[in-house]
């Protein structure tokens, strides 16, 4: 079964076997299936490079519906299941006029994984406006619910790619979102630059996605045209003893102070200084208007995007000794 329809970067994998599942219970029936000794979980393959043909099973969890929850005069509680498209569901929300996560609008992927990475833009994380989720443990198959806390969001992290890995299926996230329309998260430099070219002086929550939207679409490849998967690096964090090392040596860097203990500072950046911006490596490259994000120009295989992105951590350890991780799930 070919996995390029199933993956944003487009690879073209072979999977051994290969479901879609839109219950719950017929999640909890594949999953207590033990025939498979190998299951790999699909949600949007928004965030994963798949390496080589697979020999697993691969469920691709589908399961739909999008429903309020509960609300008060300034709050509704919306509950969405896993097979929800991200970005479908940003809109849903913004027709509806509520507010909190216009700012990742045009997000790729679906809700159910939107927790495992904390995905973010502009300013905002899923985090700030996350309640809990709901999962299935594989072990037992149980449903349960993991709150805010039990997720033990970060940059780019979270529970689930540390302890929980692998151990559950998230089947839907609950959301809190505010009723007012007017959103307090304008403030990322891109986003109030992009107001004021539309002459926006009082932003609305569908002002502030279409800006984003604007900007995405000015920066980042749309993986229906390119195949990519958003950043494929992290930006690293970096310590303040080597963050002074740094800055000392490449004064015009960009940088963000996280803490008077850590720094991060844009991988693409680092990368752009390197000389990758734009290069085209075979079918692997690197995009022109954003050098975090790895670009499959038809019909790169894993391995050649896996290629350029170790040619490129040596580079900038060598440039710069530090040494940047990819974002994506590396699926071998
Ligand atoms: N920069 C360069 N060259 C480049 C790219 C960036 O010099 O090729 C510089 C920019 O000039 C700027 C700084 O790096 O000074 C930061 O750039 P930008 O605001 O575009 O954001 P980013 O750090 O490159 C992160 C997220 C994106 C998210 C944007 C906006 C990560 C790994 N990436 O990128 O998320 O959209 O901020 O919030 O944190 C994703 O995760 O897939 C993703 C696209």
């Amino acid at each position: 079964f070919s996995l390029k329809n199933y993956n944003t970067f487009g690879i073209d994998s072979i999977a051994r076997y290969f479901v879609e599942i839109v219950s719950i219970e017929e999640l909890r029936d594949i999953l207590s299936n033990k025939e498979y000794t190998r299951k790999i979980l699909l949600g949007g393959g928004s965030n994963m490079l798949l390496t080589d043909s697979i020999d697993a099973l691969f469920i691709h969890v589908n399961i739909k519906g999008k429903h309020i929850i509960s609300e008060s005069n300034d709050t509704v509680q919306i509950q969405i299941m896993a097979g929800e498209n991200w970005h479908d569901m940003v809109m849903w929300t913004i027709e509806n006029g509520f507010g909190g996560l216009e700012n990742m609008s045009l997000i790729p992927g679906n809700t159910g994984t939107a927790p495992i990475q904390n995905i973010g833009a502009y300013g905002v994380e899923l985090k700030d406006c996350f309640v809990s989720c709901n999962a299935i443990r594989i072990e037992d198959q149980k449903l349960i619910t993991l709150t805010k806390e039990d997720c033990e969001f970060g940059y780019r992290d979270s529970y689930f790619k540390n302890e929980g890995k692998d151990k559950y299926v998230i089947t839907s996230v609950t959301f809190s979102l505010i009723k007012e329309n007017h959103t307090i998260n304008a403030k990322y430099g891109s986003i109030e630059e992009q107001l004021k070219n539309d002459c926006v002086t009082n932003p609305t929550i569908k002002d502030i996605s279409n800006a984003v939207i604007a900007i995405r679409q000015s920066k980042l490849p749309d993986p229906k045209v390119l195949g990519n998967s958003g950043s494929f690096f992290k930006n690293p964090i970096v310590s303040k003893e080597i963050f002074d090392t740094f800055i000392a040596k490449n004064p015009q860097a960009p940088y963000y102070k996280i803490s008077e203990l850590e720094y991060k500072i844009p991988a693409g950046w680092l990368i752009e200084q390197c000389g990758f911006k734009g290069k085209r490596f075979g079918d692997a490259g690197v995009h022109k208007n954003q050098a975090l994000v790895l670009v499959n120009y038809n019909n790169a295989t894993g391995k050649d995007i896996l290629d350029l992105a170790k040619k490129i951590i040596e580079e900038v350890k060598h440039q710069f000794q530090i040494t940047i991780s990819p974002e994506v799930n590396l699926i071998k």
